[in-house]
């Protein structure tokens, strides 16, 4: 059967075929240690989940409106002034997950031409979704030496080409964990208004895992006047450990929040009626929700950094946020490994400890390690590779 052009442009995530090979070799019985978990290892706070099921009861099963429950949508505008920023209900979506916000944003902003700004390394599916929507990403490398981070200087010069008419920004970083500071969006901020066609996706789907302070620097929040070139992206998989209820959300300009509305009154309709229920109890929990796991991930960090340093040649970086180490294996690579993939397969085989290669995320040489897991299998998994590396 013909499939569209459209779907050809984007290729399955290569971190699928890893991830594929260590859930086959766990299935057969290998004692395989993953550090491949793009999730909270913890479960759903339980009141979170008692409201959801509360709703149930209650007969809250049927059709929300399309862009999601008022109670939610004005919980979320609410939540945004812990970022000091003043939101109105109206100016938020709510989306199934925040991949799915990412998605509608595209589809609505992006078309044949546009040319959008991605600094590498970048979460896999922003490449994905511009070319779905028919526009071009523009990968700038922004290297270790640099905290992982765009420039004033890259960005400015990038903008000089006319086509380039949008950029997307993540912090906390999936996958590298850096965090923008408020002085360098500020920077990056001057540069936008410059530009007033640049419009912004920033994604700050990790900025309550934040290890300096209890939540991140917000764009908008730093450059107020950014407020009409900017759609923020934000969640509850992450943040509440709810990947699984798929609940995310956009705030951004009404025209393009109504935009979101339409296509997605269109395509999915509403967010799951009862975990919308859960969401807003969410937000009413919030730093109840949040600090223990933070804490704890804390304490993971610090020794998964610590054990990956002490490898020869290997040097990590303290992420700032997320659960994300993206130590640099380059060392490694060139004679022994020809490249990061043949790298985490022969991790994968010999000392069976699953990791994603960098390039994955436009990194070659890198591996992304989640600390979403205890710290028994942090401290096996790291003796594996370093006996496995001799
Ligand atoms: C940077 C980033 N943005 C967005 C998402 C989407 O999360 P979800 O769709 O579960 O809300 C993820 C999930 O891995 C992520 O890492």
């Amino acid at each position: 059967m013909r499939l569209s052009d459209r779907i050809s442009r984007v290729q399955p995530s290569p971190t699928l075929a890893i991830t594929a090979k260590a859930k086959a070799l766990k299935a057969a019985g290998v004692d395989v240690v993953s550090f491949g978990a793009g999730e909270p290892d913890f479960n759903t706070p339980a009141p979170i989940c008692e409201a959801a099921k509360a709703a149930i009861d209650a007969g809250k099963t049927k059709y929300t409106p399309a862009s999601g429950l008022g109670e939610l949508r004005a919980a979320i505008a609410a939540d945004y002034a812990l970022r000091g920023r003043e939101v109105t209900a109206a100016q938020t979506i709510v989306c199934v997950g925040g991949k799915h916000a990412l998605y509608n944003a595209s589809q609505v902003l992006f078309q044949e031409g546009d040319k959008v700004i991605v600094p590498a390394p970048y979460w896999v599916s922003y490449p994905a979704q511009i070319l779905l929507a028919g526009a071009e990403p523009v990968i700038i490398d922004c290297p270790a030496s640099a905290g992982f981070k765009l420039t004033p200087t890259q960005l400015a010069e990038a903008l000089e080409d006319e086509a380039v008419n949008a950029l997307v920004l993540c912090s906390p970083s999936n996958p590298t964990g850096s965090v923008y500071t408020a002085e360098e969006l500020a920077a990056l901020g001057e540069v936008l208004l410059k530009h007033e066609r640049v419009r912004v996706l920033y994604d700050a789907m990790y900025d309550r895992l934040y290890y300096d302070g209890a939540i991140a620097p917000d764009l908008v929040a730093a450059v107020p006047a950014l407020d009409a070139q900017t759609i923020t992206f934000n969640g509850f998989s992450k943040t509440y450990a709810m990947t699984g209820w798929r609940l995310g959300y956009a705030i951004g300009p009404e025209a393009v929040i109504a935009a979101m509305g339409k296509l997605q009154s269109q395509s999915t309709s509403n967010a799951t009626s009862f975990a919308q229920y859960g969401a807003i109890e969410a937000l009413k929990m919030g730093e109840d929700a949040i600090s223990e796991m933070r804490e704890t991930f804390r304490g993971r960090r610090e020794l998964l950094v610590g054990l990956l340093n002490a490898i020869p040649c290997v040097e990590c970086e303290t992420p700032e946020g997320a659960f994300y180490a993206f130590p640099d294996f380059n060392a490694y690579i060139g004679e022994r490994f020809e490249d990061d993939l043949a790298l985490a397969n022969y991790l994968l085989e010999e000392a069976k400890v699953a990791l994603v290669p960098g390039s994955a995320f436009g990194a070659p040489g890198f591996m992304r390690l989640s600390y979403a897991t205890g710290d028994d299998v942090i401290v096996e998994g790291v003796r594996r590779i370093r006996e496995a590396l001799g």
